[in-house]
């Protein structure tokens, strides 16, 4: 009987063969570690896309995508969005273990002394124009991070990778919340320490000198728990970027600005922009059919935003939890959103069509996370920011992570060439 452990792969034409070990995680399939398979048999793999390629270990998130389940360092989701907070789950993702009280406070305390940019970085806005994308300024002010902090930071040192990881989570909300204002032609306002996190967040978005902010509880908590869901998803594109470019020994600011540009795009983080742009297109319930028809049609590029997701193929954990809370924010803040019923009756339509159940197409995060942005008030072109300002802990976490793994090796994928064979320069005349 073969060893259980090994797969075997015979190449018939050239009778070369390899023996491929398969790794086991503590939870999943077992993985089959093809690290020889050059060296024995002279082929790569191929897989566009990575559907069956397990990038790197790590312990910081699992999913299932068949049953639902997202763990946080083991940590249902469920748990951690009912009982935690976003600063708690940060700590969480960053160090493997919950906070005892005191660590937590210690934690606290460093992120909220951290939260001000540098005087000089605010002058970086002004050189954009006024109705710059803020995910295009968000970017360069977390890369413009390098120019404040690189001369000093030691990658190899781990109490230099510590600092990073409280700088970004904390000044995050507050190059984010520059990032609008400047857009609105706003002052930008300082961190007030005496708020936490998300409240802090939501003052410097909303506050205004000439009075004093009030705000719902509810708007608060919101944020919070969309914080949680979106802090970490494993090794997906944007993550996997910032393994790529963390590979490279780029430091942590830069590698978490191409994050934040692969999150950028409407079929990862720009979604739930993209559902609210659809949302409004689709106008009123009466569309919602000729939409769906639309997104079945072969020969019709348009896809129903905030449907689908790569893993996922049951249901995304996180849009069960948020869907509550949607209805929840609604209510409370007593927003009857119109967009709400064309996405309820989106939601519905596309859950009972065939083309949908029998390709498991289901609504996923960005689906309801956008309609809560915008019954809090933050405008259609933040909502990317908002998911960015969370995931930076996931980000972050896994940029350590690489650096703590020992025998890590630059990111360097293979190709199948399809250009031109071997040819000879011609000269312009005889082309
Ligand atoms: N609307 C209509 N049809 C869809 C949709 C959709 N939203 N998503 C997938 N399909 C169809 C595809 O056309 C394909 O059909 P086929 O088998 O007949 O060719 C089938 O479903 C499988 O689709 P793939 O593109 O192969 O699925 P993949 O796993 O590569 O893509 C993705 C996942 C990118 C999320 C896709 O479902 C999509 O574009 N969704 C809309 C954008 C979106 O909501 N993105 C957010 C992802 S969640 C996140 O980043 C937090």
């Amino acid at each position: 009987m073969s060893d259980p452990k090994i797969v075997k792969l015979v190449d018939e034409s050239s009778n070369r063969s390899s023996e491929l070990p398969l790794i086991s995680g503590t939870l999943g399939p077992a993985c089959i570690d093809i690290g020889t398979l050059y060296k024995d048999t002279g082929h790569f793999t191929y897989d566009p896309g990575y559907g069956s390629t397990a990038s790197t270990k790590s312990a910081i998130t699992y999913i299932d995508g068949d049953q639902g389940v997202l763990l946080y360092r083991g940590y249902p989701i469920e748990q951690l969005a009912e009982k935690s907070s976003f600063l708690e789950v940060a700590y969480l993702l960053l160090n493997g273990e919950l906070p005892k009280p005191a660590e937590f406070a210690t934690f606290e305390h460093d992120i909220t002394h951290h939260t001000m940019m540098h005087e000089a970085q605010k002058n970086f806005f002004q050189g954009f124009h006024h109705d710059a994308h803020p995910m295009a300024m968000l970017a360069a002010a977390v890369a413009s991070l390098s120019a404040f902090y690189h001369d000093d930071l030691d990658v190899e040192n781990p109490a230099d990778r510590k600092m990073a990881a409280i700088r970004l989570i904390a000044k995050m909300p507050t190059i984010a919340a520059a990032c609008y204002r400047y857009s609105i032609g706003w002052p930008m306002r300082y961190p007030r320490n005496n708020l936490e996190y998300v409240t802090r967040f939501l003052h410097m978005m909303f506050e205004v000198p000439s009075e004093p902010l009030q705000m719902n509880p509810v708007a608060a908590k919101a944020l919070d728990l969309l914080f949680i869901l979106h802090a970490d998803h494993e090794q997906n594109a944007s993550t996997s970027t910032v393994r790529l470019v963390g590979s490279t020994g780029a430091n942590p600011y830069a590698s978490i600005a191409a994050g934040i540009t692969a999150l950028w795009g409407p079929a990862h983080g720009g979604a739930n922009e993209a559902v609210l742009k659809q949302l409004k297109e689709i106008g009123t319930p009466d569309n919602v059919e000729s939409a769906v028809l639309r997104a079945k049609d072969k020969n019709d590029s348009f896809r129903l935003m905030g449907f689908g997701h790569r893993v996922y193929k049951n249901f995304d954990p996180r849009a069960k939890i948020i869907r509550e809370m949607c209805h929840k924010v609604l209510a409370e803040l007593g927003v009857n959103d119109p967009l709400l019923e064309v996405a309820m009756k989106l939601e519905e339509a596309a859950l009972k069509d065939d083309y949908f159940v029998e390709r498991k197409l289901y609504p996923n995060v960005d689906f309801y996370s956008g309609i809560i942005y915008k019954a809090l008030g933050i405008p259609t072109e933040m909502f990317t920011v908002m998911f960015a300002i969370a995931r930076t802990a996931g980000w972050i976490a896994h940029w350590i992570e690489q650096h703590e793994t020992p025998g890590s090796r630059i990111g360097r994928p293979r190709q199948i060439y399809t250009g031109a064979d071997v040819r000879n320069y011609m000269p312009g005349d005889k082309r």
